[in-house]
């Protein structure tokens, strides 16, 4: 072989190994170095979810903000510094929404009593995620983890901002934005029906959503008249449930929710836009079991988004803090 062609395949393979290496999380990786990393973190989880079920429902969320925000790094746990006072948390898709920070500094503490400096941040979000589905679903939603994502440096609110759909999007917009992040738009109407569990503050979806004329059901409407007030402000903007009927069920109640306009977001009610978009949420809201099996793999393509290895990351010490 020419030593321009051998150089060639040299540099093809290395590539190649670079390319799969950058997917190369693995179910079971800490196998090795920390065998009880994935029981640590769900007994935490399940502490706070047994009490609280919201927290369960904010590490869901806490995922697709740390994935979708210089991809599944645990960026969105970074916070403020003086060198960098605007940090995701802060960015108003986060604050003062999102929730669940507690858990995962808990998980990461009794993971750092087990095995010091081994386990990511962005790991145990991902755990924690995972763990909260399955907690909610009532112990049905099994799904493999895989692991290996490093953290991440790099944490600005202008980003989260950027790159995290508001409620107001249509559905043009949220399958672009879900596409931005290599997810398809299936992908974006199974991991929607995340909207089964939570809740969301007045601000979110008034008014957009309560002016007249609306595609939301007048009963749903007045029911969201009588919690919210015309104009939310920061001081005055309570909370309503996304899933008026089974409120802390992770399960396709959302769909039926959807098909019957009793949903809070603009966003929600785009999936009946298209004639694909709306077969997908028929389909979600009435074959057993369908939903489920697509949210698992959804969820588990999600965790995957944009995820460093090698020198693009560290593992935090803590969370809150890079290294
Ligand atoms: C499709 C685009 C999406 C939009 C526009 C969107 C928007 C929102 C908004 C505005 C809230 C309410 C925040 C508040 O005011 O408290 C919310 C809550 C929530 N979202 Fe989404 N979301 C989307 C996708 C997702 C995905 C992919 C997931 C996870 C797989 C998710 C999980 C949740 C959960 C669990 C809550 C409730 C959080 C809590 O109770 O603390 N969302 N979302
Ligand atoms: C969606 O919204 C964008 C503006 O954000 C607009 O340009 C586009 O025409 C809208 N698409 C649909 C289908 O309404």
């Amino acid at each position: 072989m020419a030593a321009s062609l051998r150089f060639a395949v040299a540099v093809t393979w290395a590539l190649v190994l670079a390319t799969t290496a950058c997917q190369g999380l693995e179910v079971g990786y800490y196998k090795k170095t920390c065998p009880r990393v994935e029981h640590i973190v769900r007994d935490e989880v399940k502490k706070f979810v047994y009490k609280d079920a919201g927290l369960g429902a904010g590490l869901v969320r806490m995922l697709f903000h740390d994935c979708f925000v210089q991809g599944c790094d645990g960026s969105v746990l970074l916070d403020p510094t003086p060198a960098n006072p605007q940090p995701e948390k802060l960015s108003p898709p986060n604050f003062p929404s999102l929730r669940g920070f507690e858990v995962i500094d808990a998980a990461k503490d009794a993971v750092e009593q087990a095995c010091p400096g081994t386990v990511s941040c962005a790991d145990i979000v991902a755990f924690a995620a995972r763990d909260a589905a399955y907690f909610l679903s009532r112990l049905t939603m099994k799904i493999d983890m895989p692991a290996g994502r490093l953290d991440g440096r790099v944490s600005s609110a202008s980003d989260a901002l950027n790159n995290l759909p508001p409620p107001t999007f249509n559905i043009t917009d949220l399958i672009g934005s879900f596409a931005a992040k290599g997810l398809d738009a299936e992908d974006m109407v199974v991991l929607s029906g995340a909207h089964t569990i939570g809740r969301s503050h007045c601000s979110s979806f008034v008014p957009d959503r309560l002016a007249v004329p609306s595609d939301i059901s007048a009963w749903f409407a007045n029911l969201l008249r009588r919690r919210c007030p015309a104009n939310p402000t920061p001081a005055n903007d309570p909370t309503v449930n996304q899933d008026v009927f089974t409120p802390n069920a992770l399960d396709n109640q959302y769909y039926k929710n959807v098909i019957a306009h009793k949903v809070l977001f603009t966003s929600d009610a785009a999936l009946l836009t298209t004639p694909a978009t709306a077969k997908m949420v028929q389909d979600n809201a009435n074959i057993p079991g369908w939903w489920e099996g697509k949210f698992k793999k959804a969820f588990v393509k999600m965790s995957q988004v944009e995820v460093k290895t090698g020198r693009q990351g560290e593992t935090r010490k803590h969370c809150r803090i890079v290294n």
